[in-house]
């Protein structure tokens, strides 16, 4: 088998190397699965628009996300449990982020503590992806510890006040290993039958107030992940969201939503400039990358491209394929034009097909 050349190598590597009971959960999406594959689809219904005979001579994918400078506008989107796919988990993903010189977004079901990822990923920029929990003087306890090992960001997680319904993993049974280290959400009792969602012990009950609540206490700035509708994003505003990640969870939550490609137009104009806007979900080339910032995100995420690359490699495999992205960035750049991020504009992009969901 030779090296992989792209992300989609990876995914297949990954699949074949990860036990199908634990890969079906980092995989797999909510219910049919409609939104998680209208997530990639929603890519190939955009095209490019490229211009001729523009001196290219240096592009570079080089930008900066709440002020701080990035490699690329790809940052590595949060996703839990990394240590069930290598067993360097998190602290592998966060040596390569930072190798990369993008920003890694650590899940609040790590596998992994705060002190060793930011001993791993040093100076570079780290965020806290937070699920605010039943018990909320545990989520103040997390926060702060966060915080005082240098996360600069906080990405409040909006579209989880239940988990959705996964049924590879009800299919397949997979369940959270008892001795898997999860600091930062309830441990399991082994003497107290509980799903993994129940474990987790996420409040259903965060509201618009919980925003402001987390800014003062945190001190931080608030990104808000998983935003979809105008309205919504209007209420982000006007609450003081310092960011915006258009996000339907990698479809893994209410299917049947829009992709988050397609969603992500008429929320860059709701916030009208207010705040950034970033987007995750189906991102597999850099030029899906280079799509999103015609639509108006600033930077783009994902999370499953980066578990097949760990799940395959480890910290290589997970600097090989931001590597592999920022190059894709940075090539398309040219391809189109365009000699940086900022020069990428909705003139760059037209919609092939009308959108249809279920395609
Ligand atoms: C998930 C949550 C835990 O998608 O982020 O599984």
């Amino acid at each position: 088998m030779t090296e992989p050349v792209n992300v989609a190598d990876y995914f297949e590597r990954a699949a074949a190397a990860v036990e199908p009971k634990v890969w079906c959960y980092f995989e797999g999406g909510a219910g049919d699965e409609i939104t998680m594959r209208a997530n990639v689809g929603a890519y190939r219904r955009w095209q490019l628009r490229p211009r001729m005979l523009v001196d290219v001579a240096g592009a570079s994918a080089a930008t900066t996300v709440l002020g701080a400078p990035v490699s690329m506008p790809l940052l590595v989107a949060p996703f839990a449990m990394q240590r069930l796919l290598h067993p360097d988990g998190e602290v592998a993903t966060a040596r390569a982020a930072a190798a990369a010189g993008t920003v890694m977004c650590v899940s609040t079901i790590t596998s992994s503590a705060h002190d060793e990822i930011a001993e791993a990923g040093g100076s570079a920029p780290r965020w806290l992806q937070l699920y605010v929990l039943r018990d909320r003087q545990r989520t103040l306890d997390h926060i702060a510890e966060a915080r005082e090992c240098g996360y600069s960001a906080i990405a409040l997680t909006v579209d989880v006040p239940v988990l959705g319904r996964r049924e590879r993993d009800l299919r397949l049974g997979f369940d959270i290993p008892p001795n898997l280290p999860l600091p930062y959400v309830k441990g399991k009792d082994p003497n107290v039958p509980m799903t993994f969602a129940e474990q987790f012990q996420m409040s259903p009950s965060v509201t618009w107030r919980d925003l402001e609540w987390i800014a003062s206490e945190s001190g931080m700035p608030v990104i808000l992940k998983g935003i979809l509708t105008r309205e919504d994003a209007a209420l982000a505003v006007e609450h003081g969201a310092d960011a915006i990640i258009v996000s339907n969870h990698g479809g893994r939550q209410l299917d049947g939503v829009a992709a988050s490609l397609d969603a992500l137009p008429e929320v860059v104009e709701a916030v009208g400039g207010a705040c950034e806007v970033y987007v995750d979900g189906g991102i597999r080339r850099g030029t899906d990358v280079l799509k999103a910032l015609a639509l108006g995100a600033r930077a783009a995420l994902t999370a499953r491209a980066i578990a097949s690359g760990l799940a395959v490699g480890g910290e290589a495999g997970v600097l090989d394929v931001l590597t592999m992205l920022r190059d894709e960035i940075e090539l398309g750049l040219a391809l189109l034009g365009c000699t940086s991020t900022d020069e990428v504009t909705r003139s760059h992009i037209e919609a092939t097909v009308p959108y249809d969901p279920v395609a």
